[in-house]
């Protein structure tokens, strides 16, 4: 088994929907953290609806995760957690999460899952990735410390406004980046998040669509949250190393999921639209689009409701860029 067990891999479909171990252990730690007191065997044993030995068992296993309890004559208590993704760290999304110690690619997963029928709103979480994705072919480095998440979504919306999903999500983690640890953050077209002009956070988006309805679109971000810089080249960087400390992951990815629930109403409206501009670092810029079809270069005066950016050349000519790298030139 693959979910939260710590064994690499694509795990196998019906390893996908959760298991069972995790979920009672993950329901254990949901009662200590509401008590915030000791809770005895024989309580959770009856709420839970499993023995005493099972209870104990869990409970161990969790110790293992490097969960802190303390184990009195009164029962448990919960002391510490560690900075884990678990789904019971997310109120309101734990029955949407599925945790993986480490797999492939998040992207490999939450496509499965889709194809399978998984609801809007599912999210594959993994604490590193072994063969993580990145765009225009290239990969995405996830040694642990990062987080690495894909979010299947099925909006009701035309396949042409889909590239807004990238915009969304960009914003959302820029926009709690800024909310929660004060660094301004801004937002380079397409979708990549800065501070300081390099790289915080990469998103990657597929889509599943037919001519008029969009099936699913699969959202990847990768945050390099507590990761060294040393680790990428020079035009990266990690929250740990701009504020100088370690983050609490699962305290930022909640900040992340309430800005995403409150942008996802934005989908459809200019609003959204109106947000990536504020938060710009390359509308006003020279810059050069590198795309598969040849390359562009121009000023960056806006972007169109499809999320496509606006390109003046030197002889007032315009231009839409659709997909590519950007280079800011200036
Ligand atoms: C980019 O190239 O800027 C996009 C990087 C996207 C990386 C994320 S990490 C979670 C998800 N799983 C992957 O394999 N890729 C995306």
């Amino acid at each position: 088994m693959n979910e939260s067990t710590g064994l690499t891999g694509m795990p196998k479909l019906v390893n996908l929907m959760g298991s069972e171990v995790n979920k009672m252990k993950w329901k254990i730690l949901k009662v200590l953290r509401e008590s915030g007191d000791y809770v005895s065997g024989q309580v959770l044993s009856k709420e839970l609806g499993i023995s005493r030995v099972s209870i104990w068992k869990h409970i161990r296993s969790l110790k293992e995760d490097d969960y802190v309890i303390e184990t009195s004559a009164r029962g448990y208590r919960l002391i510490s957690s560690p900075d884990l993704l678990f789904p019971c760290e997310f109120p309101g999304w734990e029955q949407k999460i599925h945790h993986f110690w480490q797999t492939n690619s998040t992207m490999d997963v939450a496509k499965a899952l889709a194809k399978k029928g998984a609801e809007g709103g599912t999210i594959v979480i993994a604490e590193s990735q072994t063969h993580g994705r990145g765009r225009l072919g290239r990969g995405w480095f996830s040694p642990k410390g990062g987080i690495y998440l894909t979010l299947i979504l099925k909006p009701e919306i035309s396949p042409a406004y889909a590239p807004r999903i990238n915009l969304m999500a960009s914003i959302a983690v820029a926009r709690a980046i800024r909310n929660l640890f004060g660094l301004k953050a801004e937002l380079k077209w397409p979708n990549d998040v800065l501070i300081k002009g390099k790289k915080v956070c990469g998103i990657l988006a597929e889509m599943e669509a037919e001519t008029d309805v969009v099936n699913f679109v699969n959202v990847g971000i990768g945050i390099n949250a507590n990761t060294s810089v040393s680790q990428y080249e020079k035009r990266a960087t990690s929250l740990k190393e701009e504020l100088g400390k370690e983050v609490s992951r699962k305290e930022f990815l909640n900040s992340v999921l309430k800005e995403i629930n409150r942008q996802q109403v934005l989908l459809t409206k200019g609003d959204l639209l109106e947000e990536w501009r504020d938060l710009s670092a390359t509308l006003g810029r020279d810059v050069r689009i590198v795309a598969p079809g040849g390359e562009i270069i121009g000023q960056a005066i806006d972007i169109d409701t499809n999320g496509a950016l606006i390109l003046k050349a030197d002889d007032g000519s315009l231009n839409t860029a659709i997909a590519g790298d950007c280079i800011h030139l200036s």
